[in-house]
């Protein structure tokens, strides 16, 4: 027990308990996001999550259950999808590569390790209480925000989405299992509410 994960118990009591129980997991070390879940209310990875002796395991709130654990992530992608989170340039690219500052690039890299788990969004108080879309997508329109091919006007999306309802409890950032922080992104998107971002598109 000392040594197992959630992942491990859910999966022992699939083999040997309820053989229709539904889950998921793909990579079983922290990297696909698929199998995230609740324990005893926290928003946790639980290929990652040590076992505790009582553990109450539920699918992660506030989204749609398909199954048992397994969530309905249709309008996540949609919301992704709907946010463009690829460089949109203003102008046609002229078809060579971009020169891009190595601590920038290292900065984009780093938001783009997000595994799109939505621990965040399911542990986020101000998409409970309010019209809020949620820190993941935050963080994702801040990588698009700093990229230098990107010229489309991110911070407009992201007060498109419910980005001033953010009251920066942190809790987001504490939990994010791949050492994230979107509350910092929304922070640096207010920077740029009251300094400007030079952008217009
Ligand atoms: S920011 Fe962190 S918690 Fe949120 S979806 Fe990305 S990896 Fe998961
Ligand atoms: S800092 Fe903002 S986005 Fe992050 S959990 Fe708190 S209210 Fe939600
Ligand atoms: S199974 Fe991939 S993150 Fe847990």
């Amino acid at each position: 027990m000392e040594n197992m994960r959630v992942l491990d118990v859910i999966r022992s009591i699939y083999e040997n308990q309820a053989g229709d129980l539904a889950y998921q997991f793909a990579c079983r070390i922290g990297r696909c996001g698929t199998c995230a879940v609740r324990v005893n209310g926290v928003s946790v990875l639980a290929c990652q999550e040590q076992c505790k002796p009582h553990m109450k395991i539920e699918p992660l709130q506030p989204f749609p259950v398909l199954r048992d654990l397994v969530i309905d992530r249709t309008e996540v992608e949609a919301r992704y999808a709907a946010l463009a989170l690829t460089p949109q340039r203003a102008t046609e690219h002229e078809g060579t590569p971009d020169a891009i500052d190595p601590e920038l690039a290292g900065d984009i890299c780093q938001l783009d390790s997000c595994l799109a788990c939505m621990v965040c969004v399911s542990s986020c108080p101000a998409v409970e209480e309010r019209a809020f879309d949620g820190p993941a997508f935050m963080l994702k329109l801040r990588q698009m925000a700093i990229h230098p091919s990107d010229d489309k006007d991110r911070l407009q999306q992201a007060v498109g989405a419910g980005m001033v309802e953010c009251f920066g409890c942190d809790l987001c950032t504490q939990l994010c299992p791949a050492d994230l922080s979107p509350a910092e992104a929304i922070r640096e998107f207010r920077k740029d509410m009251i300094f400007g971002t030079g952008r217009t598109a």
